[in-house]
């Protein structure tokens, strides 16, 4: 590889510019990538069956070294690409030599990183669909509880729970649509554009794409060997489903602390203090929510580093894994403790409804009443506004109040206003997509239907 230069490179250099402390991590994708190319070399007739057999075989037994610890990777040869080769030339000499004929470490590069980023997505959906199994089931078994719904983190309109908690499957939803988007783009096959203009070869690139498991292959070689949008993509898709984890978090903290009391995390998923001994602290959702801010980092990075890159492959483009391997794998350790963590949850049923009950829930309640004997929304909302009033200067909730003072708002009242309560509230949401009984009922069943995969 020096052979044009005079001196050996610095061993600043040599440090400064190795990938292999976090490349190595590809090496999967690396052999699988030789091994296709090996076959489609001899099947073209531009290496020999024999070598292509020594070489699949070498490379497999390099994959054992590397899955049994055996295999020592030296800094000096870079990155996975070298080390991975060198390993084969030493195994396999000349044949190993032959392997990266009509191939280049830039788009050798590009398809290693495709096959992994196809297989972080299929991972992030399994762990997805693991996540909303587990909302699905505590909304199922708690599906008769009702709770304060809040705007502005205030007591809003009485929602059930399930309600609640099937809002945090639909986010779930889109990031899987998100995510099988991603797939489709990162489903293209690069093998095949060379350094950067193509190979000299009569390659046969449907065949790579074919034994890679590639659905298309890359219709411009300039492009396909600097294209990063797959991983930025991943990025972008990781960091819309952690905000979304970040809020549930941040939920979970709420809902669990002693002024709310809605939920008990189980104690599995929750951590002590050095010092407070009676401290129950959902650290599991704090770092979540903490984390997130790491991945919104990494998508930072990623896009940063390819702003403004000429084509084609610039060395920038190494900086495309620390970040992205750093996403898949907090992202991927976030699903599965919260999968964890939403299945133990206690729900404090009584204290919701509790909740509920305390001050002027139902106010909306009573002015869609007034709608209801004719009055203009806006005039009985006004009148709803002064009832509440009277209700917190004499130091009482709505339902306290007696027909008589109601009465004394709006002659429009009659007895049937005291049956208003927080069951009738949520019962007459039936709209398409309402918190009503039977609204959140299809939406646990439309949940499980997605789940299994078939359509809605
Ligand atoms: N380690 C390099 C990377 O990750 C591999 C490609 C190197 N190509 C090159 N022309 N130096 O981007």
């Amino acid at each position: 590889m020096r052979d044009r230069f005079k001196k050996d490179v610095d061993r600043m250099v040599r440090e400064y510019t190795a990938s292999i402390a976090f490349d190595m991590l590809l090496y999967n994708q690396d052999i699988d990538g030789s091994i296709a190319h090996a076959k489609m070399l001899a099947k073209q007739g531009i290496i020999s069956n024999k070598e292509s057999e020594d070489i699949a075989g070498a490379l497999e037994d390099i994959r054992e070294e590397i899955d049994s610890g055996r295999f020592t990777p030296s800094e000096e040869l870079e990155d996975v690409h070298m080390n991975i080769e060198a390993r084969l030339i030493e195994k396999v000499g000349e044949a190993g030599r032959r392997l990266h004929t009509a191939r280049s470490r830039n788009d050798q590069v590009a398809v290693d990183m495709r096959l992994f980023v196809k297989e972080a997505i299929a991972h992030t959906m399994e762990k997805l669909v693991e996540l909303q199994a587990a909302i699905v089931d505590v909304a199922q078994a708690n599906k008769d509880v009702i709770m304060p719904g809040y705007t502005h983190l205030q007591r809003a309109q009485p929602v059930l729970l399930a309600h609640h908690l099937l809002a945090y499957f639909e986010m779930l939803q889109r990031d899987m649509d998100r995510f099988g988007n991603c797939w489709v783009r990162a489903d293209v096959l690069p093998l095949g554009s060379g350094a950067l203009a193509g190979v000299p070869y009569d390659i046969d690139r449907e065949f790579l794409a074919g034994e890679l498991g590639f659905g298309e292959i890359s219709e411009n070689s300039m492009d396909a060997v600097s294209d990063r949008d797959f991983v930025i993509e991943y990025q972008a898709a990781a960091s819309i489903a952690m905000m979304h984890l970040s809020r549930l978090a941040e939920e979970l903290v709420l809902w669990s602390s002693q002024e709310f009391n809605f939920i008990e995390i189980d104690d599995a998923f929750a951590t002590g203090s050095s010092i407070m001994p009676q401290k129950k602290n959902p650290d599991v959702a704090e770092l979540a929510r903490g984390k997130t801010g790491r991945v919104y980092g990494n998508l930072m990075g990623i896009l940063t580093v390819m702003k403004s890159l000429p084509l084609a492959y610039n060395r920038d483009m190494q900086e495309d894994k620390e970040g992205l391997f750093d996403t898949v794998g907090t992202l991927l350790a976030t699903l599965e403790v919260f999968t964890g963590m939403v299945a133990g949850i206690r729900v404090n049923a009584d204290r919701a409804r509790a909740a509920v009950d305390e001050g002027s829930i139902l106010a909306t309640d009573l002015a869609d009443y007034l709608v209801g004997k004719g009055l203009p929304f806006r005039e009985a909302h006004g009148i709803v506004g002064r009832l509440v009033q009277h209700a917190i200067d004499g130091g009482k909730g709505l339902q306290d109040l007696t027909i008589d003072e109601y009465k004394g708002f709006s002659p429009l009242f009659e007895e049937d206003v005291l049956s208003i309560t927080a069951e009738t509230s949520v019962a007459a949401r039936a709209i398409a997509g309402g918190t009503a009984p039977a609204q959140v009922k299809k939406q646990l069943a439309r949940a499980r239907k997605l789940m299994k995969g078939e359509d809605d």
